[in-house]
């Protein structure tokens, strides 16, 4: 083993309600034309009752132990990025632990809003370098819809529910993670941020019809200042990758695949110009299920995984950007 954390299984979930950019034009005064030229997004997913975020983080942990033959008992950590919790306490770990019935492992969450999947990755890397033969469950899982105000076209367009995961373990060949930085800058807090814990669920809403941000909130949502985020999400998660390639001594020729974070097609088409990298190597989700925070990297890859994207030995990059402001990037071989 050369103790790289490398990917065994990979799983997703996705709310089963779809909320499409012409049900959005009857909540606020938007247009199917103006969502996806300015973001790509064409229908999100909106989490309803027994669809809660650890309810999600455990239906695609199992779908990931699956795909690796690994059961509950065989985990050793289970680490869940998310900004949007069922509690403040337990962790969202701590309640998919229970679910999947992981009961030799330590489970904890990541906060780091849109990166919290690859910080969490990152965390797993550095226990499996020193215990290759631990296997780890590594989950980001959002539900945005309950945070968003419903009323607020600015904001309510962008955001899905949903949650991808993997099991990983240290490789015994020269896959893995190669590669990896991550960032913080706090002094940016407000350009987006959420002040107040989500509820578990909302008791008395019928899910199925239309959200209305009176029902889902109980006061605090989303602020964010979508100019200043997307100046900065693109000139940051540039310099990320152009410090690692320096570093790794590579070059954007040498990329097979980009599965970045799904913030905005804007936002993903501008990174690549910026790196000179053909769009076709780009993966996105984007356009069906939204901006699901830090879901959207693991649900990405276990999309490309799953219809046969990936082929061994391909050199992956996974790019994030998120509210703190929080990004990074990391290297990988399939
Ligand atoms: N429908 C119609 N009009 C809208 C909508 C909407 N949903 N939202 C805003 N507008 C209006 C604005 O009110 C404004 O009108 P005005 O000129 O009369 O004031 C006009 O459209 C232009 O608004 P801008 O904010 O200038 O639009 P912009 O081109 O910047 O696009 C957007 C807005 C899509 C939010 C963009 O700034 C963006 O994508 N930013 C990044 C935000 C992001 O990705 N956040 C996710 C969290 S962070 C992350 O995941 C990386």
């Amino acid at each position: 083993m050369n103790g790289r954390a490398t990917i065994i299984g990979t799983g997703s979930y996705l709310p089963k309600r779809i909320l499409t950019n012409t049900e959005l034009e009857k909540i606020v005064k938007t247009s199917d034309e103006w969502i996806t030229t300015r973001t790509g997004i064409k229908s999100r997913r909106i989490a309803g009752a027994g669809e809660e975020t650890s309810v999600m983080a455990a239906q695609a942990a199992l779908k990931a132990m699956e795909m690796a033959d690994v059961s509950g008992p065989e985990l050793d950590m289970i680490i869940v990025g998310t900004m949007t919790s069922d509690m403040v306490m337990p962790s969202c770990a701590c309640l998919v632990q229970k679910e999947i019935v992981a009961e030799n492992a330590f489970a904890f969450d990541v906060s780091a809003a849109c990166s919290g999947f690859l910080y969490a990755m990152e965390i797993a890397d550095r226990y499996v370098k020193n215990a290759p033969e631990m296997k780890v469950l590594v989950i980001g899982a959002e539900t945005l819809s309950a945070r968003v105000n419903w009323q607020d076209r600015n904001t309510c367009v962008l955001f899905g529910d949903g949650a991808g995961a993997c099991v990983v373990t240290g490789s015994e060949a020269e896959d893995g993670l190669l590669a990896s930085q991550l960032y913080s800058d706090g002094g940016l807090w407000q350009l987006l941020s959420l002040d107040v814990h989500p509820r578990r669920y909302c008791p008395g809403i019928d899910y199925g019809t239309i959200p209305d941000r009176d029902s889902f909130c109980d006061g605090s949502a989303i602020n964010m200042v979508g100019k200043d985020v997307f100046k900065y999400a693109v000139r940051e998660m540039g310099n990320a990758v152009e410090k690692l390639f320096i570093k790794e001594g590579i070059t954007v020729d040498d990329i097979d695949l980009l599965i970045p974070h799904q913030a905005n097609i804007r936002i993903l088409k501008s990174l690549a110009e910026r790196l000179n990298l053909s769009f076709d190597k780009v993966y996105t989700t984007i356009q069906k299920y939204g901006n699901s925070s830090a879901a959207s990297l693991p649900i990405a890859l276990d999309e490309a995984n799953r219809e046969g994207r990936l082929q061994k030995g391909d050199l992956l990059l996974f790019s994030v950007f998120g509210g703190g402001f929080t990004w990074g990037v990391v290297l990988w071989r399939w």
